[in-house]
């Protein structure tokens, strides 16, 4: 089921509303529902009861609250102002139409004033301008100080175990240091991501291929599957008779998004993406490359980072050897790292016993590995990831604006109109 999330990123509520009459909150419930928030938010109560509820919680990003009970609303909305944490967006509810009033709320900071009876349309409309306020602010702070690192995690061999350390690198990016992290699995006929975390992919991915240009903040909020606190996923498991046929405008646009509402991505990306879409490495700050110690793998490591040598310069390659056992291999580490003319900065060992026990718990590999030799050379390559990626993205912060503009100069709308039926991934 595509979860949606319970919380915004601060743990706060995403709504809640307080309304005096049942017959408004009728109307309310499954308008909210399809925003895709608990109707359970929508109490029966006004504007005290508000107060109340919000001196002891904390507030929710949207608030609705009645003003119909109220004697003097102003007063009334001033005092919901002292318990209000700053950046909800409060949106009055009531039954008196006065333009004066109306002006009067609106100075007093509210977002909308909606008479009584509501109409569904109306709510609609009003509840998402107030998401749009709502996350804007948001995304031009992420824009000044916060420092995004986009890893992709690039396997050079089938089965080398790539969607392992993808899943892993994101498990401990979300537990250990807690950094909002966004895991992309862009294995979209055979992804393992949601598999690894327990979890049904959703049309969340689907959608996104289907229509990038709806690809915005609160999409994002709304498709992506939460596996923890600080961890979101977004995947598909599209019909093997389906074939991925996109311009990978929805990738970009997910980076981008991602790049907003998120701290790290991890970006699980098979090796054939780089062949139909280079560009997704464009804005990836670290590229980590996963291999088995085999004649092929080495031919292909060589190959992949020659590739990334030429198109995605800045971004540093870590080399890790996956499954590597003491005494079984067919090229030995060091005969590995001549042919491949650098070293293997990370070396993960065979385990098939915690491999195992993952699968069975619905863990990733990291979780299941926690107290093992194997879990640390894990975590020590999750803060190379980290130094390596905060290094990058501060000498090559990404330039939205250039971006923008060029994505300005597509009309993706007029190329979906033209190109539905070729880039659909139906589920
Ligand atoms: N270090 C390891 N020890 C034992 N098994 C592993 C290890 N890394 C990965 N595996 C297993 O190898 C299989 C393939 O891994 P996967 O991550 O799906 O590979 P890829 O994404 O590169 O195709 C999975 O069953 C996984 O559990
Ligand atoms: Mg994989």
């Amino acid at each position: 089921m595509n979860a949606p999330w319970k919380s915004g990123p601060q743990g706060r509520d995403n709504f809640a509303a307080f309304l005096c009459d049942e017959a408004s909150l009728e109307i309310l419930r499954p308008v909210a529902a399809e925003m895709g928030w608990a109707p359970e938010k929508c109490c029966k109560g006004g504007l005290r009861n508000a107060v109340q509820s919000l001196s002891i919680t904390s507030s929710p990003n949207i608030l609705m609250v009645d003003l119909s009970e109220s004697g003097d609303p102003l007063t009334d909305i001033n005092s919901l102002a002292e318990v209000c944490e700053p950046g909800t967006v409060v949106i009055a509810v009531g039954q008196v139409n006065d333009v004066r009033l109306y002006r009067d709320l609106l100075g007093s900071g509210i977002h909308d004033y909606l008479l009584k009876p509501l109409s569904p349309g109306h709510l609609r409309d009003s509840l998402i301008q107030a998401q749009a306020i709502f996350s804007a602010p948001r995304h031009q702070e992420s824009h000044s100080d916060k420092k995004h690192v986009s890893t992709a995690v690039i396997g050079t061999r089938g089965g080398c175990g790539a969607s392992t350390i993808a899943t892993s690198l994101a498990w401990l990016f979300s537990t250990e240091p807690k950094l909002a992290t966004a895991l992309l699995d862009l294995d979209i006929h055979f992804g393992t991501g949601a598999l690894t975390l327990d979890l049904e992919p959703g049309r969340g991915l689907t959608d996104a291929i289907e229509n990038p240009s709806r690809i915005d903040g609160l999409f994002i909020e709304r498709a992506m599957i939460r596996a923890n606190e600080n961890l979101s996923l977004l995947s598909a498991e599209a019909p093997i008779g389906a074939p991925l046929l996109t311009d990978g405008a929805a990738f970009l646009q997910l980076e981008e998004e991602f790049r907003q509402a998120f701290e790290m991505t991890v970006i699980d990306l098979p090796r054939n993406m780089l062949i139909n879409f280079p560009h997704l490495l464009a804005d990836v700050n670290v590229c980590v490359v996963v291999t088995e110690l085999t004649l092929a793998a080495a031919r292909d490591t060589i190959r992949v980072l020659s590739w990334l040598k030429t198109n995605v310069a800045h971004a540093q390659p870590i080399v890790v050897a996956n499954k590597v056992q003491p005494q079984i291999f067919e090229i030995s580490r060091a005969d590995f790292e001549a042919s491949i003319e650098r070293k293997v900065d990370f070396a993960v060992a065979y385990d098939l016993k915690s491999a195992t026990q993952a699968a069975k718990l619905g863990q990733t590999f990291a979780e299941a590995n926690k107290a093992t030799k194997t879990g640390a050379a894990l975590r020590e390559l999750a803060q190379a990831v980290q130094s390596s990626g905060n290094a990058d993205a501060e000498a090559h912060p990404p330039k939205p604006e250039v971006k923008k503009s060029l994505l300005g100069k597509i009309d993706i709308k007029a190329m979906l109109a033209k190109k539905t039926a070729k880039t659909t991934v139906p589920a």
